[in-house]
């Protein structure tokens, strides 16, 4: 059984309250969100043009990949709100078959803003229908079966799809190549993951210490959507276990509660690490060997675990598999880090 993670940068369920306040603290415009300086100034031009021209032309459709839980689905949400128009989501998984698809674009309007996260795992049939429609806003559609089969193409509202991906490699050629701005999201500074916690801490109502700030900035693996999690997390140790205000003390004593050490790591991470270091010590390991001594999917280790690990230099990719570093294996050997 995989271990259920605080640091998993997945979202929260719909509708769940961790949901609603996730959505009630992104923000809404360029103004408003932190970080991913070189993104947004490409982006903000791109816009800017847009507007400047007023010639009825769109934005260029726009592929965001990254790790997870830096803020694509956010960003996407700003750029509509910024260019005035409206956006509707999506996903790869969700659009099951050409006709989802054809509804959904059937039903956009001028200017309109498609959102489709994990793009990569759109089916091909569901794809194919996307090329057309992105490259000339036509849809082409296929009517009745077999001798009396009609092709007919209709015209589309000129939109804009924003596209997301964890990894842009899985991404077939010919969907990538019609995305004219494509962007990758870095991990934030930390001082960024402080600023967004203390802009958190004030839609919130929560007073939070300078220093409290620090430290969780510092256990959030440069992901605002962790320093989020854990926030939320130590607002409620605050509560029970003090007057609500988080000090540098009452964020200590939730951040052991949770077992997250001054890296970040989880006990999901150290257990992975553990587990490959000591069944292989310092030689490679495959990916599938990993998922299976620890139980997970392998995309699970791929897209959640590793991008962080890599980040932090505590594991390599090598062609022959993955490799825990010294780094990697001081950290496990740190008793400090046994939390
Ligand atoms: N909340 C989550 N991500 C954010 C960002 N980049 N800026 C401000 N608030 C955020």
């Amino acid at each position: 059984m995989a271990i259920e993670r605080l640091v998993e940068p997945t979202l929260a369920e719909d509708n769940s309250e961790e949901a609603k306040i996730e959505i009630s603290l992104r923000p809404t415009s360029f103004k408003e969100y932190i970080g991913q300086e070189h993104l947004k100034n490409n982006l903000k031009l791109a816009i800017d043009a847009v507007k400047k021209r007023n010639d009825g032309s769109t934005l260029d459709h726009i592929l965001l990949y990254g790790p997870p839980g830096l803020g694509k689905t956010t960003l996407a949400g700003v750029v509509a709100h910024e260019l005035g128009a409206s956006i509707r989501v999506t996903s790869g998984p969700a659009i099951e078959r050409a006709g989802d698809l054809a509804s959904i674009l059937t039903n956009l309007k001028d200017g309109d803003v498609l959102f489709i996260d994990e793009i990569h795992r759109l089916k091909r049939a569901v794809e194919e229908v996307l090329y057309s429609a992105m490259e000339d806003y036509k849809l082409d559609i296929v009517i009745g079966k077999g001798p009396a089969a009609r092709s007919m193409r209709l015209d589309l509202p000129k939109f804009t799809v924003i596209g997301a991906t964890t990894r842009t490699g899985s991404l077939a050629g010919p969907l990538r190549d019609r995305f004219g701005i494509i962007h990758r999201l870095e991990y934030y500074k930390e001082p960024e993951i402080e600023q967004i916690i203390n802009r958190t801490a004030k839609i919130l109502k929560t007073r939070i210490e300078p220093r409290a700030t620090a430290l969780l900035a510092g256990r959030s693996r440069l992901t605002p959507r962790i320093a989020n999690r854990l926030f939320k997390r130590v607002r409620d140790y605050a509560d029970v276990n003090g007057d609500g205000i988080i000090d540098q003390e009452i964020a200590r004593q939730s951040l052991e509660l949770m077992e997250i050490d001054y890296l970040g790591l989880d006990p999901a991470d150290r257990n992975m690490l553990r587990l490959m270091y000591d069944n292989y010590g310092d030689k490679p390991v495959g990916l599938t060997t990993i998922a299976a001594l620890t139980g997970d999917e392998a995309t699970t280790i791929e897209d959640y675990y590793e991008p962080y690990l890599l980040q932090l230099g505590l594991l390599v990719r090598t062609p022959r598999g993955r490799v825990v570093t010294e780094k990697g294996r001081k950290h496990l050997q740190n008793p400090k880090n046994n939390v």
